[in-house]
């Protein structure tokens, strides 16, 4: 997805990471799920957890941005798409462009979404990347937020231009923006839409937040 900042522009594609960089901890976290959810990864990437999604459910949909899905890149070690990649590795999953969410309104047991909020320089886009996940969330499910509440990589971006929860840095590749969103905000974010916390807690710099849909 491409942000307009200021005159810059700053692509959140770019953030993402390959598989071979997959967090222990998240995968760990995933792959002890075990009723077969159905599952929709909010900001795929390069579909650095896909192996372990679809070993614990049979329908997972990937959502990432129009651009993330379509370019051409390495994917899990193959030069495609990330949209291709789905079709032709995973039966009866599918991506879904965040500009075409709208149209969609399936509803999943499990929502997960890893180090997307820290890559979003935009207020009124992670209010309705909120918004979405509340309506595509079974009552009975439950969201899983993942981000970096601290980070050590911070420090390069505080010589930068102060921006939502974190910095625009100017780098070798253009802008970039990278937010470290704490435990209130991120709670904040989720209890203005009406989801309440299950739990949350720390590993190493991410911090995980476990929440479900308030009960009306
Ligand atoms: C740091 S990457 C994380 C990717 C993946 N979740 C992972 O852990 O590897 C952030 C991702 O958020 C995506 N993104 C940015 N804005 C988005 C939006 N509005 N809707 C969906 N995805 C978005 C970017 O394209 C990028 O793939």
């Amino acid at each position: 997805m491409r942000y307009y900042i200021e005159g810059n522009e700053v692509r959140a594609e770019n953030t993402a990471k390959p598989y071979t960089q997959k967090s222990s901890a998240v995968n760990d976290y995933l792959k002890i799920i075990v009723d077969d959810p159905s599952v929709l990864d909010f900001g795929c990437g390069k579909l650095r957890y896909s192996d372990t999604l679809v070993k614990i459910s049979s329908r997972v949909t990937f959502v990432d941005s129009e651009v993330q899905l379509n370019r051409t890149q390495a994917v899990r070690g193959e030069l495609t798409s990330v949209k291709k990649y789905v079709e032709d590795n995973y039966d009866g999953c599918c991506s879904i462009a965040y500009e075409n969410l709208a149209k969609h309104d399936e509803k999943y047991k499990l929502i997960i979404c890893t180090n997307v909020l820290s890559a979003i320089p935009c207020k009124n886009t992670l209010d309705d990347i909120v918004v979405h996940m509340h309506r595509l969330l079974m009552q009975n499910g439950r969201v899983i937020i993942v981000n970096q509440y601290r980070s050590s990589y911070f420090k390069k971006y505080e010589s930068g231009v102060k921006w939502l929860y974190g910095y625009l840095h100017r780098g070798l590749r253009g802008v970039t923006y990278y937010g470290v969103v704490d435990k209130i905000q991120v709670e904040a974010l989720l209890g203005k839409y009406n989801f309440v916390k299950i739990r949350s807690w720390y590993v190493g710099e991410s911090l995980f937040t476990e929440a479900r849909v308030a009960l009306v």
